[in-house]
């Protein structure tokens, strides 16, 4: 039997998992993990670029994990660890540092955001894109399922691997983006991007009740028939078949419609939420279902990293 070609991915633990996180990335990571090896980790080096209390982001690292598993991952078929305890992502990053120059990475999305804001941008932000591509690349990826607006960052890794494997012979195998197009971009309550940022995200594993305000916090058109945010994210539970004669019915009636969706989310979300909750009520657990999958893509890394390391010439045997 052909080997199963391998999925890599991973989440930020950075405040909870939303709507957004699930459809545009983690449904892929359930439908395909009978297809592809899976490695599905918590990006937590990634976090350090916004995370600053260290009890919060370690509380970020369990619901990360037990997100995984609450929505159907099975830690059995698919291996789950910590960015951090492979030390080699962050190892394989500071060699593409060397070989990647700051213009290229001035193109990034994410930094040229940050500086539209003038925010101050640490170097970690900057280099994002670098740990990013080492996390992928490493693992010799196939695929890479993600949002789309990760979808740069991927190319960013295509790119490092090409300019590797030019100056040292082919090393690193390039990676495709896996994006679903009707879910690239899940909007939130306010028609914008879903995103912890713009704090305008439906969480995935909240309280009905959390979830309900959410939703009635769906900006609606004051004089329009047809409330379109809604909608929108009412797609995500519901076919269209089934929504269109539903919001045909109930033009201007916008409080109807939103518990119609919280209704819909509801069934789709409490099974989850009563996995995550009892999950998250045994943390030695899930720490050891992080161990054992570290244990599991330690030996992957470190060979590739002897490769590197022996390819640029700092192994001296
Ligand atoms: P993060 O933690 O911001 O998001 C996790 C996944 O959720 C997707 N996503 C969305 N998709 C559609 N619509 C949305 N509104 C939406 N919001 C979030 C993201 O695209 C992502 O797939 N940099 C990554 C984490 C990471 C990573 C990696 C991913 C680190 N190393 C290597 C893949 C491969 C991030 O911050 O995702």
């Amino acid at each position: 039997m052909a080997s199963k070609k391998r999925l890599v991915s991973g989440i930020k633990p950075t405040g909870d998992l939303h709507l957004g996180n699930y459809f545009g990335a983690m449904r892929q990571f359930l439908d395909y993990q009978e297809e592809y090896e899976s490695h599905l980790f918590i990006a937590d080096y990634h976090a350090l670029t916004t995370a600053y209390e260290p009890e919060k982001l370690r509380e970020s690292i369990y619901r990360v994990a037990a997100g995984y598993i609450a929505i159907g991952i099975d830690p059995k078929k698919v291996t789950l660890y910590k960015q951090s305890d492979i030390s080699e992502h962050s190892e394989l990053a500071w060699v593409f540092n060397c070989i990647t120059t700051m213009p290229f990475l001035m193109r990034a999305h994410a930094f040229k955001d940050a500086e539209a804001k003038n925010k101050e941008i640490s170097v970690g932000t900057f280099d994002y894109p670098m740990l990013m591509a080492a996390d992928i690349l490493i693992y010799g990826a196939d695929v890479v399922p993600v949002g789309k607006d990760q979808q740069q960052h991927i190319e960013i890794a295509r790119d490092t691997a090409e300019k590797f494997n030019s100056r040292y012979g082919q090393t690193f195998k390039l990676p495709e983006a896996l994006i679903r197009e009707e879910v690239a971009t899940v909007p939130g309550v306010d028609g914008q991007k879903m995103s912890k940022s713009y704090k305008n995200t439906i969480p995935l594993f909240g309280s009905k009740d959390e979830v309900a305000n959410a939703v009635m916090g769906i900006v609606t058109d004051s004089d329009g028939e047809f409330p379109e945010y809604v909608y929108e994210i009412h797609k995500l539970f519901r076919g269209e078949d089934e929504l269109k004669p539903l919001y045909g019915e109930n033009k201007s009636n916008y409080k109807a419609l939103k518990e119609a969706l919280i209704a819909d989310a509801e069934k789709v979300l409490s099974p989850m939420r009563e996995k995550y909750n009892a999950l998250l009520s045994d943390k030695a657990e899930l720490e050891k279902t992080l161990v054992a999958g570290s244990e599991k893509v330690k030996e992957l890394a470190s060979e590739k990293m002897m490769d590197v390391r022996k390819k640029v010439g700092v192994s001296l045997n």
